[in-house]
This record gives structure tokens, C-alpha cells and sequence, in this order.
């Protein structure tokens, strides 16, 4: 367990615990003593003297959310938001001293009873235990080191490194305290945790937002400094700027802060793109339910230019998250814009979604084509299932990519997922184009040819038909829960091709195409663990604009669904929790017969 290594790890420093008024305990029960002084009211302070790197806080996810207010020299360096333990031990966090090494810092705590368990269990520590022992931890999937993770933000390519920075709580496995986690990647897939890249300051937390390579030095930070923009969420919320000389190791926030403000409450998420026909810098900004849209020449100051929304989409709760890419339609030599809407809530089954609306962009106005003309319920999701948000694509991509992820979860339930150490993990990557079918233009999401390099040896199954049911057990010989499959089905008259990937435990996902309805649905209801949150239960359907045929590519890793239709012309992303991996799957036609004519496994594995 990760508590007991904490237990054995050997402390430096000496921590100390006054209790009560004048009277002075010193609790031995833990190596080093330390000592709190309890200051009624649920308030009590800790002094640590020459600390080690790390004061490890033990966190109970039920409890209440205190306050913390770190203060170095009777000047305060920075606050949080921490479920102490109170009752229990779910976890720890560490709250990092180094940069303290040789002073005293005092730390505040607010809104904890003085009978806290959590006061005994306090650890000071020069290393902290990353190591993962999560049974639903993904191998091939970015998620956190330990801790919150929500939004992928500032993506950017620069000297051959993808940046990814997301919206993260150092500080516990829920939402609060929100900072922007980094990671790079050469190749989309190997991540290497780096350092918090941008923490709360006094205008406020750090929200979503974008990066670009300001590669003329528009603003003067530097020649191809990269330019970060964030939303700064104090009791309003407004845009500001950090930047970096040294390929996002380390930020310097403008001092002019904020750049953007409004009188609108939900004003956040900054996207900033270089529109090259105006030779501008375009800023987008989800404001309440629309996109505003800004323009500059030195990305500090900003003009507003339109705004987009009314009469647009759909409109069950805020957007956020705007991207803004121009993207070449397949097949011809067009390229048309995309404006990507993140929704929360009023996705199509409940909670969040990514919504996009196709059009042209002149640098000042986004124009959707076709609002009203679309053959499939208004509007279009860029993925149809329930796991799929905040979908937002790397800027200065090589080879002219457009390549988005998008955070793996829903709203709805991400704070109650059932892992611990860490909540949440990206999509994989995909890569975006259009298509047309019907006189409509659509998004494919492809996975990113980069996922190739993960495969095992590929195991093939000779083509069979399906009359009523096949069965192939053993998918794998050591299934680990990470692999892909890749299907191909001709039909001769079914009306439905279905198919149950699904374990011993019984615990199964369904996914059937209904050939009468052009549907394809995931029914994650018996998938195995469900009841963590009544909305987690879930069919998920998408429309299918390609007749007959169908082609899957799926992607699964340990506690997620990746399918991508038909060569991505539908994406559909759903978690699952299954309590061992599925490794058998259960062919049944309906109405008539089919011929999986291809049928290939590939485990994965990093
Ligand atoms: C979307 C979002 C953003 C916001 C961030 C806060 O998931 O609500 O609008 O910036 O999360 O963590």
C-alpha cells in the first residue's frame, strides 16, 4: 500500500503540534514528533522548521474541504483547498517545501476538527511514491501522476516536443485548486510528467486555456517564446498571460494581468490561433452560451470582433472550450472551418459534450453553413458517447496536422469514478479532416497513426459468417485490458450486427448496429461497475452515414472504449469498470445474416 511506504519513508525535519490554548502536546505517535497548536474554531497552525521536500497531507475524499494558507515570513505563499482525513485514510498528497529548504513555514488550517485523525498522520518526507497500483490506471492513455486532472489545456508542438498541459489538483483526487499540470511527448503516446507548469496566484486559479509559438516575437516576450493564455478564476473571471523561454519549463506571468475582462460570469477558456489571411492573432472566448471572438497584432491587446451562439446548437448548459481549425475536406481541394464547442451539460446523453458547427472564418466572423439542413438531430458531436470533453487540438502541429484529445470523462460523475491515486485520463489522440456525406460536411476523428507503435503482435481470425450467434473466447492469451481490434463486416441482410465484448464475471458492453435506423449503439449498463453514480449507466447511440458496410477500429485500456466507425467517420468514447478484462466477445445477427470478413487483435502495451 502506498500509505505503508509513506509510513516507512524517513523524515528530516521537525513539525510541530500545539494543542489547545497554552497546553503543549508533542505527538510521538509518528516519526518525526511534531507538534499543532489548535486555535478553536476549527482553526489550527503547524510550523515546520528546515523541512524536508515534501509534507505529505493524508487525504479522506468524504471529508469536508479545508482551507489551507501556506505563509513563509509572516507573508502568505500560497493556499488550498484539502480534504484533511478526518475518519480515514484514502490517500496522501504532497505539498512540495523545496523551495523553502532552510526557512519556517507555517501552515494555516481552516474548517478541521481539532479531533481530525489527520493531525497524527501528517509526514515529512524527501520523496513521494508515485509508483501506480491502480487496478483502473491506463497504460497507453495520459492521465496524472496522482491527483485531479479535467481539461487538456495549452497543447502545443515546439522542437519536436508536444506539450500537454491540463487543468489539475496537485492537492487531491477531486476538483479544486486548479493548476496546469504539464507533460511532453515526442510521439503523442510516451508522456514524461514534468513539473506544475502554472499554480493559482492572487487573481485566481488557473483555468482552461491555449499556448502558441510566438515565433516573431508579436509581444516582445522573446523570439519564439511560447505564449500561454489561461483563464484566471478569482471571484470573476478574466484572461491572462503567462510565457516561457525555455520550452515551457518554466512560466513568467505578464505582469499586466488580466488582458481580457467582461461583465459576464462565465467568460473563460481562451483559444488562441494565428489567422494568417488578416495577419492577426485570433482569441476565442466562451462567454455564457457563445463564442466571442477578439483580434490582436501583440497578443496583450485584444479587440472584440463578433460574437457567435444565438439560434446555434445546442444550448442545455455553458459552452466551453472553444477551438477554432481550418480543415481540408476529404476529396476535394476545399478547406472549411471548424468552430469546436464544448458543451456542460445538454450533451446528447446527459452531461458533457463537444459540439462543432462547419462554416467560414474571415478573421473577424464565424459563419456556420449549414444550421438548419442537418439530416441527424442538431447539431453535430464531434464523439457519441459519454466520455469525451473539452476536445481542443495542438497548435503548430507538424505536417499541417489538426490533432485533438479531449479529457475522458463527464461532469456528471468525474468527481466519483472509482480510482483514487489519480482521476481521469485524455482520449488518444486523433486526427481531424471533413467529409461529406449527403451534401453535409462532418468531422472524422481518427486515432493518430502513433498508436501503431504501441502494437503487440497482431492475432487474425479467418473470415466467418453470423447466422444468429459465433463466439471467440480467448481474445488474448495474457489479457492485460490494453488492446485494439479492428473488425470489418459485409452484410447480406441483417437488420441488426451485434456483438457483447464481455468477461467471466459476466460483466459485458453491447454494441449493435441497427441497420434500419443507420445506429450504432454502446450499452455500457452491465459493463461492471455502474452504480458509483446514477447517471454512469448508459446507452449511447450515433447516427452512421456510410449504408451498410461497417468497419470498427476499437481502442480499449483497462477502464475505457475508444470506437472509431467506418474509418472515424463516427467516434464513440465511453469508460467502463470492468472487475477483470474482457476477453471474450459474442457475435449475434438479427433479421438476417453477416460476414465479419475481418477480424484482427493487437495487444498494446508501452
Ligand atoms: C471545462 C471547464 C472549463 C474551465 C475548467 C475548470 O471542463 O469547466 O470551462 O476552465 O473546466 O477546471
Amino acid at each position: 500500500m502506498i500509505i505503508n511506504t509513506f509510513r516507512k519513508q524517513l523524515a528530516r525535519a521537525t513539525l510541530s503540534i500545539f494543542c489547545m490554548g497554552t497546553v503543549f502536546i508533542s505527538c510521538m505517535a509518528t516519526n518525526p514528533p511534531y507538534t499543532v497548536k489548535h486555535l478553536g474554531d476549527n482553526q489550527s497552525i503547524i510550523r515546520i522548521e528546515d523541512a524536508a521536500k515534501y509534507l505529505l497531507i493524508p487525504i479522506e475524499e468524504k471529508a469536508e474541504e479545508s482551507w489551507i494558507k501556506m505563509v513563509v515570513n509572516n507573508q502568505e505563499v500560497q493556499s488550498m483547498h484539502i480534504r484533511l482525513a478526518v475518519n480515514q485514510i484514502d490517500y496522501y498528497v504532497p505539498v512540495d517545501l523545496s523551495a523553502f529548504t532552510g526557512k519556517s513555514v507555517l501552515f494555516h488550517f481552516h474548517n478541521i476538527a481539532d479531533s481530525a485523525m489527520g493531525w497524527k498522520e501528517l509526514k515529512l518526507s524527501d520523496t513521494f511514491d508515485t509508483a501506480n497500483r491502480e487496478h483502473y490506471r491506463p497504460v497507453y492513455h495520459f492521465s496524472p501522476q496522482w491527483g485531479w486532472m479535467n481539461d487538456p489545456n495549452g497543447m502545443v508542438y515546439k522542437d519536436g516536443e508536444y506539450h500537454l498541459f491540463y487543468q489539475h489538483n496537485p492537492y487531491g483526487s477531486m476538483w479544486a485548486n486548479m493548476h496546469w499540470g504539464h507533460a511532453v511527448s515526442k510521439d503523442l503516446v510516451r508522456w514524461e510528467h514534468l513539473p506544475v507548469a502554472i499554480a493559482p496566484d492572487a487573481l485566481g486559479a488557473i483555468f482552461s486555456g491555449s499556448a502558441v509559438v510566438d515565433k516573431d516575437n508579436t509581444a516582445g516576450f522573446g523570439k519564439d517564446a511560447i505564449v500561454a493564455f489561461y483563464t484566471s478564476a478569482g471571484s470573476r473571471q478574466t484572461q491572462s498571460i503567462a510565457y516561457s523561454l525555455d520550452n515551457g519549463r518554466t512560466f513568467t506571468k505578464y505582469e499586466g494581468n488580466p488582458v481580457v475582462t467582461s461583465d459576464i460570469p462565465d467568460f473563460r477558456d481562451p483559444k488562441v490561433i494565428r489567422h494568417e489571411p488578416s495577419g492577426k492573432w485570433i482569441m476565442i472566448l466562451a462567454a455564457g452560451q457563445e463564442m466571442q471572438f477578439y483580434s490582436s497584432s501583440d497578443l496583450k491587446d485584444w479587440k472584440m470582433e463578433s460574437s457567435f451562439g444565438e439560434g446555434q446548437g445546442a444550448h442545455g448548459g455553458v459552452w466551453e472550450c472553444p477551438d477554432l481549425i481550418e480543415l481540408p475536406v476529404e476529396g476535394t481541394n476545399e478547406k472549411k472551418w471548424v468552430l469546436i464547442c464544448n458543451l456542460n451539460p445538454g450533451g446528447p446523453f446527459g452531461g458533457s459534450a463537444t459540439q462543432y458547427f462547419v462554416g467560414s472564418f474571415d478573421g473577424k466572423r464565424f459563419v456556420n453553413e449549414s444550421p438548419t439542413t442537418r439530416r441527424e438531430p442538431l447539431p453535430q458531436w464531434m464523439d457519441w458517447g459519454k466520455d469525451h470533453y473539452a476536445t481542443v487540438t495542438w497548435s503548430n502541429a507538424p505536417d499541417n496536422r489538426n490533432i485533438a484529445i479531449a479529457w475522458m470523462s463527464n461532469w456528471q460523475y468525474a468527481n466519483q469514478v472509482p480510482t483514487q491515486q489519480f482521476r481521469s485520463s485524455n482520449s488518444v489522440p486523433r486526427d481531424l479532416s471533413l467529409y461529406t456525406f449527403e451534401g453535409e460536411t462532418y468531422i472524422k476523428n481518427t486515432p493518430s497513426k502513433e498508436l501503431e507503435s504501441i502494437r503487440g503482435k497482431a492475432i487474425n481470425q479467418a473470415s466467418f459468417k453470423v447466422d444468429r450467434t459465433h463466439n471467440l473466447d480467448d481474445l488474448l492469451k495474457d489479457n492485460k485490458g490494453t488492446y485494439e481490434l479492428e473488425m470489418s463486416f459485409s452484410n447480406q441482410d441483417a437488420e441488426v450486427i451485434g456483438f457483447q465484448l464481455f468477461n467471466n464475471k459476466g460483466e459485458e458492453v453491447n454494441c449493435y448496429y441497427n441497420l434500419t435506423e443507420n445506429k450504432f449503439s454502446m450499452d455500457r449498463n452491465k459493463s461492471g461497475l455502474v452504480d458509483f453514480s446514477p447517471e454512469f449507466p448508459a446507452v449511447t447511440s450515433a447516427p452512421v452515414t456510410s449504408g451498410k458496410e461497417l468497419k470498427l477500429h476499437i481502442f480499449v485500456d483497462k477502464a475505457s472504449i475508444e470506437i472509431f466507425g467506418n474509418d472515424g467517420r463516427f467516434a464513440m468514447t465511453n469508460l467502463v469498470f470492468p472487475s477483470e478484462p474482457y476477453n471474450r466477445i459474442s457475435f449475434y445477427s438479427k433479421g438476417g445474416s453477416y460476414t465479419v470478413s475481418e477480424f484482427r487483435v493487437f495487444p498494446l502495451g508501452i
